[in-house]
């Protein structure tokens, strides 16, 4: 394969190509499912509590803002809970990354729409982490650095996703309404193909999946959240300046929470967890007990605020 042309502004692209296994996971399951079907992954079997509600849809939802550590505890629940994750996230991400590549003017909402469109983005589940994939336009023209792969269709983006350029454009690019609806119909899409999941995002429980099972709003104060951004920059290498992390986390919860549509809010009905004084443990217990009792000791009822 030749090797990617890069213009001297954009990053070099790791983009790989990438088979999906075509049948996923059966809409339905049965009560024989082992956990590794639904949730498949080397810990899977470290289920304690087994499979909740074995053959049954089961949305969870986990709202909240940024650096909650909602992507690693909807993670651990959902290995937990026998349950799938969706981690949309990374589907706005991936449109930040396809603007950003594909040289679109991220504030011709139309144009960013319509390559999103065309990429069909899609997860592959056969993963327990489902890395997200795209369709590329043939020869890669105009795409910066994917040059020598462009011809081969659907590609792994998820190397793309924590890029600089694309952490710095994501959160503006999810405050276009279209890009928004066309994201929720994706998601949706998404759950009736997979109704055994862990969906996280900033409107999970209060716009996409208003009636799902449990909902959660995760949440800690914009220190401690700043404060663990910090250290896990740290662990990666990755710069770590406490005070200027808080001025981002803290304008990109002003930004999510101020946008007209889908804000960032505590959804109707949603359990509110402050993890401020939580470990990454104790806060994904409580929430697995909390889904095993509610849906446990009263099945199909809703979730209320505590
Ligand atoms: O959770 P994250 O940092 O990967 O999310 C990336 C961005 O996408 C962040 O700015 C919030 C936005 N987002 C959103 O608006 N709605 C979602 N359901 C998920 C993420």
């Amino acid at each position: 394969m030749p090797t990617p042309t890069t213009p001297p502004h954009r990053p070099a692209l790791r983009y790989a190509p990438i088979v999906i296994d075509a049948p996923t996971h059966p809409a339905s399951h049965t009560p024989g499912d082992a956990p590794g079907h639904t949730a498949p992954g080397p810990d899977a079997e470290g289920l304690r509590g087994g499979p909740l509600l074995p053959g049954r849809g089961v949305i969870i939802t986990i709202d909240g803002p940024a650096a909650t550590g909602k992507s690693s505890t909807a993670r651990e629940l959902a290995r937990r809970l026998g349950l799938q994750l969706l981690n949309t996230g990374r589907m706005y991400r991936a449109a930040a990354a396809l603007t950003i590549d594909l040289g679109i003017d991220p504030r011709d909402a139309e144009a960013v729409v319509a390559a999103v469109d065309r990429a069909q983005l899609r997860f592959d589940w056969s993963q327990a982490e489902p890395p997200i994939t795209a369709v590329m336009p043939r020869g890669g023209e105009g795409v910066g650095g994917v040059g020598g792969v462009g011809g081969v269709g659907r590609v792994d983006i998820t190397p793309r996703l924590q890029a600089p350029d694309v952490d710095g454009l994501v959160s503006p690019i999810a405050q276009l309404p279209a890009l928004r609806r066309l994201m929720i119909a994706l998601q949706q899409r998404i759950a009736q193909e997979h109704p055994r999941l862990v969906t996280e995002g900033r409107d999970q429980g209060s716009a996409v999946f208003p009636g799902a099972a449990v909902k959660f709003y995760v949440w800690a104060s914009a220190q401690v959240r700043a404060a663990r951004r910090a250290a896990q920059n740290r662990a990666s290498g990755l710069p770590a300046d406490e005070r200027a992390i808080l001025a981002e986390i803290e304008s990109r919860d002003a930004r999510d929470r101020a946008r007209p549509d889908s804000p960032l809010c505590v959804p109707v009905g949603a359990i509110v967890v402050d993890t401020s004084a939580l470990s990454f443990d104790q806060a994904v217990g409580h929430l697995e007990r909390t889904a095993r009792h509610r849906l446990g000791s009263c099945a199909g009822a809703g979730s209320s605020a505590g």
